[in-house]
C-alpha cells in the first residue's frame, strides 16, 4: 500500500512524476537508452536542462527580467557559502536573519568571508516565531533570510523592504506560494522537498548583482561561470534535473504556483483547524508565522504518544515524528501531498479522542 508520506525531505513527489521518471530510466524519449546512461551533452538532455531552467523562471514570473536559473550540486548547504563568496566584498559585510537551524548554518559560513551582522534572532524562544521589526544596515552587501524554517514550522509571510540585495533560502517552500519574486536577487533551494529528488539545487539569480565583489572565486563556486556554461560547467545531476523538470511541468499543468498555493492553503487550514480544535494537540509555532509546508505540533499530554503513534502507523502514515530540536510531530505537506492524505491524518487525530 502506498503510504501517506509526511517526510520533511527527501519527500513526497507527484505519483505521475514517479511513473514518468521510472519510464525514463528504462527508455528515455523512445531513444532505446536510459536517462541514466546518456551524455549530459546529448541533444535530448540539453533540451531537458534548457526547459527546466526556463520553466523555473516562468513559474516564478521572472522570465525576461534579468534572472538566470541554474541547477547545481552541493545542496543548499553549498549555497550557504556560495552566497557570500559571490556577493560579499573583501572587507564588506552581510546582514542575516536568524530564524532557525538552517539560517544559523548559513551565518556560520558567511562569517568565513567577512563581517556578518545578525539583525534579529528568535533563538531564545527555540525559533518558535519569525523575528520582526529589525533594521537592515543600508551598507550591507546583501540581506539573507530563510523563507520557511523546515524544522520549526515557521514561514515568513512578509519580506523586508530594503535597498540591499535580498538573498533567500527557499529550500522548503519554493513553488508553494505566489510571491513577487522580483524582490529577491538570489534564491536557492535544494530540490529534495518541493521539486525533485536530492542531488540538484535550484539557484535563481539576478545577473546584474554578480562579478561586483572583487573576489577571485573557485570555478565550481562561481555563479557567473555556471551561467556562462548554461548550467553545464561540469556534469550536472542529470536524473535530479530531469525529475525536477517533470515536477515543474506538473506544477504548470495544475495552473502554476498561484493555483498550487490555493491547494496548499486548503491543506494547511484543514490540519491547523484540527490542531486548534482538538484538546489533545497544540501547535508548536506562533500562529501568525505558521508554515503552510511543515506543520509542527505537540501532544498536550505526552503520555498519549504510544496510542497516537499506533493510530497513525495503522492508517499508513509515514514520516510524522518531529525534528529532535522541537519534538512532537511535523507533518510536511508539500505540493504533492493530496488533501485526502491530510484528511487521513486529521481523522487519526480525531480518533485519538475516542481512545484516551
Ligand atoms: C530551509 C533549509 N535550508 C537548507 C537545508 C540544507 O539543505 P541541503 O541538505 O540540500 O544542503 C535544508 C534541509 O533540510 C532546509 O530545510
Amino acid at each position: 500500500m502506498k503510504k501517506h508520506n509526511y517526510s520533511a525531505g527527501p519527500s513526497i513527489l507527484p505519483q505521475e512524476v514517479f511513473e514518468k521518471a521510472s519510464q525514463a530510466i528504462l527508455n528515455f524519449n523512445d531513444s532505446g537508452l536510459s536517462i541514466l546512461e546518456i551524455s549530459h551533452r546529448s541533444k535530448d538532455f540539453v533540451a531537458v536542462m534548457d526547459e527546466a531552467r526556463s520553466l523555473a523562471l516562468e513559474l516564478l514570473g521572472l522570465q525576461g527580467k534579468g534572472y538566470q536559473a541554474l541547477f547545481l550540486q552541493g545542496g543548499a548547504s553549498t549555497a550557504f557559502l556560495m552566497a557570500p563568496y559571490n556577493l560579499m566584498k573583501e572587507n564588506g559585510k552581510a546582514a542575516y536573519l536568524d530564524s532557525g537551524t538552517w539560517a544559523t548554518a548559513a551565518i556560520k559560513e558567511a562569517k568565513l568571508f567577512g563581517e556578518t551582522v545578525v539583525v534579529a534572532s528568535s533563538k531564545e524562544e527555540n525559533y518558535n516565531h519569525i523575528p520582526k521589526g529589525y533594521v537592515i544596515p543600508s551598507d550591507a552587501d546583501y540581506f539573507h533570510c530563510t523563507s520557511n524554517n523546515t524544522i520549526f514550522g515557521t514561514q515568513m509571510k512578509d519580506f523586508p523592504a530594503t535597498n540591499v540585495p535580498v538573498v533567500c533560502d527557499m529550500s522548503s517552500d519554493i513553488f508553494s506560494r505566489d510571491l513577487d519574486f522580483s524582490k529577491f536577487d538570489l534564491i536557492y533551494a535544494g530540490a529534495q522537498k518541493n521539486m525533485g529528488p536530492a542531488g540538484a539545487t535550484l539557484v535563481v539569480i539576478k545577473e546584474e548583482i554578480l562579478e561586483k565583489n572583487g573576489r577571485t572565486i573557485p570555478s565550481m563556486l562561481d555563479y557567473a561561470k555556471h551561467i556562462k556554461a548554461e548550467s553545464m560547467y561540469n556534469t550536472p545531476p542529470v536524473f535530479a534535473v530531469y525529475v525536477s523538470l517533470l515536477t515543474l511541468q506538473w506544477i504548470k499543468s495544475k495552473g502554476g504556483v498561484a493555483a498550487v498555493e490555493k491547494l496548499n492553503d486548503a491543506k494547511a487550514n484543514l490540519l491547523y483547524t484540527e490542531i486548534d480544535r482538538n484538546p489533545l494537540f497544540k501547535g508548536a509555532a506562533a500562529v501568525e508565522d505558521r508554515s503552510n509546508m511543515n506543520v509542527t505540533f505537540l501532544l498536550t499530554n505526552p503520555d498519549h504518544a504510544a496510542a497516537f503513534d499506533a493510530l497513525w502507523k495503522e492508517a499508513g502514515v509515514s514520516g510524522l515524528p518531529g525534528h529532535r530540536s522541537v519534538g512532537g510531530y511535523r507533518a510536511s505537506i508539500y505540493n504533492a501531498m493530496p488533501i485526502e492524505s491530510v484528511q487521513v491524518l486529521v481523522d487519526v487525530m480525531k480518533a485519538l479522542e475516542t481512545k484516551v
